[in-house]
Protein backbone atom coordinates (compact mmCIF):
# COMPACT_ATOMS: atom_id res chain seq x y z
CA UNK A 1 0.00 0.00 0.00
CA UNK A 2 1.07 3.69 -0.62
CA UNK A 3 1.70 5.49 2.33
CA UNK A 4 2.87 9.19 3.30
CA UNK A 5 5.84 9.38 5.40
CA UNK A 6 6.53 13.02 7.16
CA UNK A 7 10.40 12.83 8.20
CA UNK A 8 11.86 15.33 10.64
CA UNK A 9 16.08 15.54 11.66
CA UNK A 10 14.85 16.16 14.80
CA UNK A 11 11.57 16.87 16.59
CA UNK A 12 10.33 16.37 20.21
CA UNK A 13 8.16 13.13 20.51
CA UNK A 14 6.93 11.78 16.47
CA UNK A 15 3.99 10.40 18.36
CA UNK A 16 3.21 13.52 20.00
CA UNK A 17 3.53 15.02 16.55
CA UNK A 18 0.67 13.12 15.01
CA UNK A 19 -1.63 13.69 18.45
CA UNK A 20 -1.47 17.31 17.18
CA UNK A 21 -1.98 16.90 13.32
CA UNK A 22 -3.79 13.75 13.27
CA UNK A 23 -6.93 15.17 12.08
CA UNK A 24 -4.78 16.52 9.15
CA UNK A 25 -2.62 13.46 8.21
CA UNK A 26 -3.74 11.12 6.29
CA UNK A 27 -4.94 7.10 7.19
CA UNK A 28 -1.46 5.42 7.39
CA UNK A 29 0.39 8.35 7.82
CA UNK A 30 4.43 7.70 8.86
CA UNK A 31 5.89 10.37 10.87
CA UNK A 32 9.73 9.41 11.64
CA UNK A 33 12.63 10.96 13.23
CA UNK A 34 16.59 10.80 13.39
CA UNK A 35 16.32 12.40 16.82
CA UNK A 36 13.56 13.11 19.43
CA UNK A 37 13.94 15.43 22.09
CA UNK A 38 11.06 13.95 24.38
CA UNK A 39 10.68 10.49 23.26
CA UNK A 40 7.83 9.11 25.39
CA UNK A 41 7.95 5.48 26.47
CA UNK A 42 4.97 3.61 28.65
CA UNK A 43 3.94 4.51 31.63
CA UNK A 44 5.70 7.90 31.79
CA UNK A 45 8.57 7.13 31.09
CA UNK A 46 10.82 8.38 28.20
CA UNK A 47 12.68 7.29 25.41
CA UNK A 48 15.57 8.00 24.64
CA UNK A 49 17.94 7.18 21.48
CA UNK A 50 20.92 8.34 19.67
CA UNK A 51 20.91 10.72 16.99
CA UNK A 52 20.94 8.96 13.06
CA UNK A 53 21.68 5.99 14.75
CA UNK A 54 17.83 4.20 15.06
CA UNK A 55 14.57 3.68 13.83
CA UNK A 56 11.86 6.26 15.52
CA UNK A 57 8.40 6.65 13.70
CA UNK A 58 4.33 6.52 14.64
CA UNK A 59 2.04 5.41 12.26
CA UNK A 60 -1.56 6.97 12.42
CA UNK A 61 -4.41 4.42 12.14
CA UNK A 62 -7.62 6.34 11.38
CA UNK A 63 -9.77 3.31 10.00
CA UNK A 64 -12.71 2.22 12.38
CA UNK A 65 -12.91 -0.99 11.50
CA UNK A 66 -8.80 -1.44 12.41
CA UNK A 67 -8.63 1.12 15.51
CA UNK A 68 -11.63 -0.91 16.97
CA UNK A 69 -9.13 -3.34 17.78
CA UNK A 70 -7.55 -0.83 20.19
CA UNK A 71 -4.58 -2.21 22.26
CA UNK A 72 -4.47 -6.13 20.31
CA UNK A 73 -2.45 -3.42 17.72
CA UNK A 74 0.21 -3.55 19.85
CA UNK A 75 0.66 -7.12 19.54
CA UNK A 76 0.44 -6.63 15.50
CA UNK A 77 2.99 -3.95 15.69
CA UNK A 78 5.30 -6.50 18.04
CA UNK A 79 4.59 -9.24 15.43
CA UNK A 80 5.34 -7.15 12.50
CA UNK A 81 8.87 -5.75 13.85
CA UNK A 82 9.62 -9.28 14.44
CA UNK A 83 8.95 -11.23 11.33
CA UNK A 84 11.25 -8.92 9.42
CA UNK A 85 13.94 -9.05 12.21
CA UNK A 86 13.69 -12.88 11.46
CA UNK A 87 14.20 -12.30 7.75
CA UNK A 88 17.01 -10.47 8.65
CA UNK A 89 18.56 -13.64 10.02
CA UNK A 90 18.25 -12.76 14.00
CA UNK A 91 17.35 -15.90 16.41
CA UNK A 92 16.23 -15.55 19.70
CA UNK A 93 13.75 -12.42 19.56
CA UNK A 94 11.02 -12.65 21.47
CA UNK A 95 8.02 -10.63 22.69
CA UNK A 96 7.61 -9.95 26.70
CA UNK A 97 3.87 -9.22 26.51
CA UNK A 98 2.33 -6.87 25.89
CA UNK A 99 4.51 -5.10 23.41
CA UNK A 100 8.27 -5.12 23.94
CA UNK A 101 10.86 -7.53 21.80
CA UNK A 102 13.53 -8.34 23.38
CA UNK A 103 16.79 -9.67 22.25
CA UNK A 104 19.65 -12.11 23.77
CA UNK A 105 17.13 -10.99 27.30
CA UNK A 106 17.81 -7.01 26.62
CA UNK A 107 15.29 -4.39 25.05
CA UNK A 108 15.69 -3.98 21.53
CA UNK A 109 12.23 -2.32 20.83
CA UNK A 110 9.45 -0.59 22.41
CA UNK A 111 6.23 0.21 21.28
CA UNK A 112 3.85 2.85 22.84
CA UNK A 113 -0.02 2.91 21.95
CA UNK A 114 -1.80 6.23 22.22
CA UNK A 115 -4.69 7.82 20.46
CA UNK A 116 -8.62 8.49 20.93
CA UNK A 117 -10.67 5.12 20.33
CA UNK A 118 -12.63 5.17 17.73
CA UNK A 119 -11.08 8.34 16.27
CA UNK A 120 -7.53 7.40 15.90
CA UNK A 121 -4.58 5.56 17.24
CA UNK A 122 -1.46 6.11 16.87
CA UNK A 123 1.63 2.96 16.70
CA UNK A 124 4.83 4.21 18.24
CA UNK A 125 7.79 2.45 17.57
CA UNK A 126 11.70 2.56 18.66
CA UNK A 127 13.78 -0.21 17.21
CA UNK A 128 17.76 0.28 18.46
CA UNK A 129 19.56 -0.10 15.44
CA UNK A 130 22.77 1.16 14.97
CA UNK A 131 23.55 2.09 18.45
CA UNK A 132 27.17 1.53 20.11
CA UNK A 133 26.49 2.04 23.64
CA UNK A 134 23.71 2.63 26.02
CA UNK A 135 24.71 5.02 28.86
CA UNK A 136 22.45 5.75 31.99
CA UNK A 137 20.00 3.51 34.18
CA UNK A 138 17.71 1.61 32.47
CA UNK A 139 14.82 0.20 33.95
CA UNK A 140 15.50 -3.06 31.58
CA UNK A 141 19.02 -3.56 30.05
CA UNK A 142 18.99 -2.27 26.24
CA UNK A 143 20.36 -3.49 23.41
CA UNK A 144 20.92 -2.92 19.54
CA UNK A 145 20.85 -5.05 16.59
CA UNK A 146 24.52 -4.05 15.78
CA UNK A 147 25.23 -5.12 19.56
CA UNK A 148 23.98 -8.48 18.99
CA UNK A 149 25.35 -8.77 15.58
CA UNK A 150 28.08 -6.99 14.90
CA UNK A 151 26.76 -5.53 11.31
CA UNK A 152 25.72 -1.95 10.97
CA UNK A 153 22.11 -1.91 8.87
CA UNK A 154 21.17 0.52 6.39
CA UNK A 155 18.30 2.63 8.15
CA UNK A 156 16.72 3.63 5.21
CA UNK A 157 16.72 -0.47 3.53
CA UNK A 158 15.34 -1.14 7.34
CA UNK A 159 12.38 0.68 7.62
CA UNK A 160 11.23 0.46 4.04
CA UNK A 161 10.37 -3.41 5.01
CA UNK A 162 9.23 -1.93 8.69
CA UNK A 163 6.60 -0.04 7.05
CA UNK A 164 5.72 -2.27 4.48
CA UNK A 165 4.89 -4.99 6.95
CA UNK A 166 3.60 -2.88 9.44
CA UNK A 167 0.98 -1.65 7.28
CA UNK A 168 0.27 -4.69 5.70
CA UNK A 169 -0.78 -6.50 8.76
CA UNK A 170 -2.48 -3.89 10.89
CA UNK A 171 -4.66 -3.77 7.62
CA UNK A 172 -5.23 -7.13 7.44
CA UNK A 173 -5.66 -7.70 11.39
CA UNK A 174 -9.19 -9.15 11.46
CA UNK A 175 -8.61 -11.18 8.99
CA UNK A 176 -5.02 -12.70 10.08
CA UNK A 177 -5.72 -12.83 14.15
CA UNK A 178 -5.80 -16.75 14.17
CA UNK A 179 -2.19 -16.54 12.98
CA UNK A 180 -1.35 -13.79 15.19
CA UNK A 181 -1.71 -16.11 18.07
CA UNK A 182 0.19 -18.39 16.91
CA UNK A 183 2.65 -16.71 15.81
CA UNK A 184 2.85 -15.09 19.21
CA UNK A 185 2.51 -18.10 20.93
CA UNK A 186 5.75 -18.83 19.45
CA UNK A 187 7.81 -15.90 20.68
CA UNK A 188 6.23 -15.33 24.13
CA UNK A 189 8.95 -14.47 26.40
CA UNK A 190 7.26 -14.98 29.13
CA UNK A 191 5.81 -18.28 28.43
CA UNK A 192 5.84 -20.89 31.55
CA UNK A 193 7.87 -17.71 33.79
CA UNK A 194 6.38 -16.98 37.08
CA UNK A 195 5.34 -13.27 36.99
CA UNK A 196 4.06 -10.83 39.53
CA UNK A 197 1.50 -8.89 38.92
CA UNK A 198 -0.53 -5.29 40.13
CA UNK A 199 -4.53 -5.98 39.80
CA UNK A 200 -6.44 -3.14 40.67
CA UNK A 201 -3.83 -2.65 43.44
CA UNK A 202 -3.36 -6.03 44.42
CA UNK A 203 -0.11 -7.69 44.61
CA UNK A 204 -0.29 -11.04 42.73
CA UNK A 205 1.90 -13.98 41.31
CA UNK A 206 1.60 -16.72 38.55
CA UNK A 207 2.82 -18.40 35.77
CA UNK A 208 2.17 -17.55 32.41
CA UNK A 209 0.66 -20.31 30.25
CA UNK A 210 -0.21 -18.34 26.97
CA UNK A 211 -2.46 -16.07 25.56
CA UNK A 212 -6.04 -16.14 24.45
CA UNK A 213 -7.82 -14.72 21.09
CA UNK A 214 -8.18 -11.45 22.67
CA UNK A 215 -4.45 -11.33 23.62
CA UNK A 216 -5.19 -11.18 27.05
CA UNK A 217 -2.17 -13.04 28.89
CA UNK A 218 -3.44 -16.02 30.89
CA UNK A 219 -1.42 -16.77 33.79
CA UNK A 220 -1.60 -20.36 35.78
CA UNK A 221 -2.40 -19.90 39.51
CA UNK A 222 -3.56 -23.21 41.81
CA UNK A 223 -4.97 -24.58 39.40
CA UNK A 224 -7.28 -21.62 38.02
CA UNK A 225 -6.76 -20.23 34.62
CA UNK A 226 -7.32 -16.22 34.85
CA UNK A 227 -6.95 -13.91 31.68
CA UNK A 228 -4.89 -10.57 32.09
CA UNK A 229 -5.65 -7.16 30.08
CA UNK A 230 -2.70 -5.13 29.89
CA UNK A 231 -4.79 -2.54 30.43
CA UNK A 232 -5.27 -3.13 33.81
CA UNK A 233 -2.30 -5.13 34.48
CA UNK A 234 1.19 -3.61 35.66
CA UNK A 235 3.82 -6.60 35.52
CA UNK A 236 6.83 -6.69 38.28
CA UNK A 237 9.89 -7.59 37.47
C1 LIG B 1 8.40 1.74 25.70
O1 LIG B 1 8.36 2.34 26.78
O2 LIG B 1 8.89 0.63 25.61
C2 LIG B 1 7.78 2.36 24.47
C3 LIG B 1 8.77 3.19 23.71
C4 LIG B 1 8.21 3.80 22.45
C5 LIG B 1 9.19 4.72 21.77
C6 LIG B 1 8.71 5.20 20.42
S1 LIG B 1 9.98 6.01 19.52
C7 LIG B 1 8.84 6.61 18.35
C8 LIG B 1 7.57 6.97 19.11
N1 LIG B 1 7.60 8.34 19.57
C9 LIG B 1 7.68 8.44 20.90
O3 LIG B 1 7.77 9.51 21.55
N2 LIG B 1 7.66 7.20 21.44
C10 LIG B 1 7.54 6.18 20.43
Amino acid sequence: MKYQEIHFDTIDSTNKYIKEHYQTLDDFSIVSSDYQSLGKGRNDRSWIANKGDNLLFSLLIKNKDITANGGYLSLVAAISVVQILEKRGFAGVFIKWPNDIYLADKKVVGILLEGQLPDYLIIGIGINVNQEEFKGDYRITPTSLYLQKGEKIDINDFKKEVFDNLIDNVINTNENKALFKEYFSKHNYLKDKEIKYIVSGIEKSGKVVDVDEDFHLLVEKEGETISLNSGEVNLIH
